[in-house]
């Protein structure tokens, strides 16, 4: 069947209107839709202009993803590139009442390892998971492969983090890839379930932004870039 073409505002127009799809993320997801009929040079546009303008949220309050956005969130992560489709990462998602016992366990580890903890050291890792409504643990399992070392491994799984972040603002919210020692902890991640060959890759952090956005850096390509 022919596919309708990119300039027929019909096509568009459905997404934009869609009051959960507003804004760079309506636009986002309207060029999507269009660019699975057709590629456009149009479209592309503000899809380019939406990657080139992520950037993280520190302050995330409710709402958090629905159960379907998150589903599609995760189904970003699960398309980053992955050397020999390994499939090194698992998530392991963090609501509610449960981001008061990882407070209560991060502060647990941090009295253990560190004995100079002082009551506002504690304070401020206990409160730390509620920072926002939701927190994806992002787990990189480490397997022995002949052609994918270890390091392969955790980029793909840096990947997916940053494909979620993506993902999240694609479907209006916001988020933030946190670490700091606790994802470093062993302890820590047993009591996660993590089995030896898995670590943390990191914590993300998402929900609805609170506040405005910070202003951008501009960076200049050409500072990145040499030719060889
Ligand atoms: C591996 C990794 C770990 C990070 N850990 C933290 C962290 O623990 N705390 C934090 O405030 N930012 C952390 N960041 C930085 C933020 O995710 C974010 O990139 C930073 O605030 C800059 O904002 P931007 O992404 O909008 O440029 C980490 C980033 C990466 C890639």
């Amino acid at each position: 069947m022919r596919q309708p073409s990119l300039r027929q505002p019909a096509l568009r127009q459905p997404a934009l209107q869609n009051r959960a799809a507003t804004g760079a993320a309506g636009a986002v997801i309207a060029g999507i839709m269009a660019l699975h009929r057709q590629p456009s040079v149009d479209l592309m546009t503000p899809i380019l202009e939406f990657l080139q303008r992520r950037n993280s949220a520190p302050r995330l309050t409710d709402p958090a993803p629905s159960a379907a956005q998150l589903r599609a969130i995760i189904g970003a992560a699960l398309r980053v590139p992955d050397h020999a489709w390994l499939r090194p990462w698992r998530f392991i998602t963090i609501a509610g009442e449960r981001r008061a016992a990882l407070g209560e366990l991060m502060v647990q580890r941090l009295q253990q390892t560190d004995p100079d903890a002082d009551p506002a050291m504690c304070r401020k890792m206990r409160e730390a998971p509620l920072r926002a409504p939701l927190l994806i643990v992002v787990v990189v399992r480490l397997t022995e492969h002949p052609k994918v070392p270890p390091i392969e491994q955790r980029l793909s799984a840096g990947c997916a983090a940053h494909a979620m972040l993506l993902a999240a603002e694609a479907c209006g919210y916001a988020g933030i890839w946190r670490t700091g020692a606790a994802a470093y902890d062993r302890d820590l991640m047993a009591q996660l379930g993590l089995a030896e060959n898995e670590e943390i890759t990191g914590f993300v952090y998402l929900g609805t932004r609170a506040g405005p956005a910070k202003n951008l850096p501009r960076l200049d390509t050409a500072d990145f870039v040499s030719s060889w």
